[in-house]
């Protein structure tokens, strides 16, 4: 489709949480340090929010690209789970093979994976997005885990991620306990308006498959796909930051545009594209 007329070689504003369109925004580039201060110091409990579509994911995979070896990790996607499932899943992605598939057969053999790893200067981690969904009961669970520890330190750190109720859920008097091993907590902004423009950029260099151009405006010549300048503050407007609605509106522009056949995204296609998003139909460019 419009990839091709652009001369694109992905598409640049996808919805997935691909790490290799990650613009370094502050906020961004915040998380991440606060994420990896929280492993490195062992800190056990580590908690990440941020608004709907502000990027959580996207730094969580950053952060799992970024750790070398020494590190190991279970992911778990979707905590829509009893406790003893979230239990299976954890021990099935650190890639543990329990004797017994029962709540005390995994807690064992959790617990001896972790004491290997720590025996070999290694350091596990556990990312549970989405947490805002966890039962009170699977988060009672995930405390339990965090009780796994050596002399020293935690052999698990737990990254929770979530969007902000997940703050109001750990508020709750039953879950003070859980709520006390948080140490390092980190709510992701959205992008700043002076950012969106660099964002915009940082994800069409990388659709094109160049090399990112640090701190830098890509320089453009004749017939290529470009942003007016003046759409940056429309789309901040409509946005507020969030990527994924920046995402959003800006795939529907570059359509706009392809059918209409032109280069340069305007405010005008911009306003279309906000129209249409909010479900407002304009005649002749989205049937
Ligand atoms: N800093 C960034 N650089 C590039 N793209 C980003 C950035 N932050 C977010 N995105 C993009 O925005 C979209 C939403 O990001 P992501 O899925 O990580 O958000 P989220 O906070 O996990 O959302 P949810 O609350 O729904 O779980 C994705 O397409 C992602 O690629
Ligand atoms: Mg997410």
């Amino acid at each position: 489709m419009y990839k091709d007329f652009f001369k694109l070689q992905n598409y640049p504003f996808g919805v997935t949480a691909n790490p290799k369109y990650l613009y370094w925004s502050r906020g961004h580039e915040e998380a991440l340090s606060f994420l990896i201060f929280g492993i490195e110091m062992r800190k056990g409990f580590i908690l990440l929010t941020g608004e709907i579509g502000a990027g959580k994911t996207t730094v969580c995979r950053a952060l799992a690209e970024t750790l070398s070896d020494a590190y190991r990790t279970a992911f778990v996607f979707n905590p829509n789970l009893s406790e003893l499932e979230l239990l299976e899943t954890i021990v099935e992605d650190f890639g543990i093979k329990p004797e017994r598939k029962s709540r005390k057969g995994y807690f064992d053999a959790l617990n001896r994976f972790l004491i290997g790893r720590n025996q070999e200067g290694q350091t596990a981690m556990l990312i549970i997005d989405e947490a805002q969904n966890l039962s009170r009961r699977a988060l009672e669970q995930v405390r339990l885990l965090s009780n796994l520890e050596s002399a020293e330190s935690k052999l698990l750190q737990i990254i929770l991620v979530g969007q902000p109720e997940l703050r109001d859920t750990l508020g709750d008097p039953r879950l003070t306990q859980l709520k006390q091993r948080i140490t390092v907590s980190y709510h992701l902004k959205p992008l700043e308006r002076d950012e969106v423009g660099r964002y915009i950029d940082h994800r069409l260099t990388v659709a094109r498959s160049g090399e990112e151009e640090k701190g830098k405006f890509t320089i453009y010549k004749g017939n290529e796909l470009r942003f007016e300048p003046t759409t940056y503050d429309l789309i901040y407007d409509f946005s507020n930051g969030i990527p994924r609605l920046i995402n959003s509106i800006c795939d529907k522009a570059l359509l706009a545009a392809f059918v209409k056949e032109t280069w340069i995204i305007t405010d005008e296609l911009i306003t279309e594209a906000q129209n249409e998003a909010q479900g407002i139909k304009v005649e002749g460019v989205f049937q």
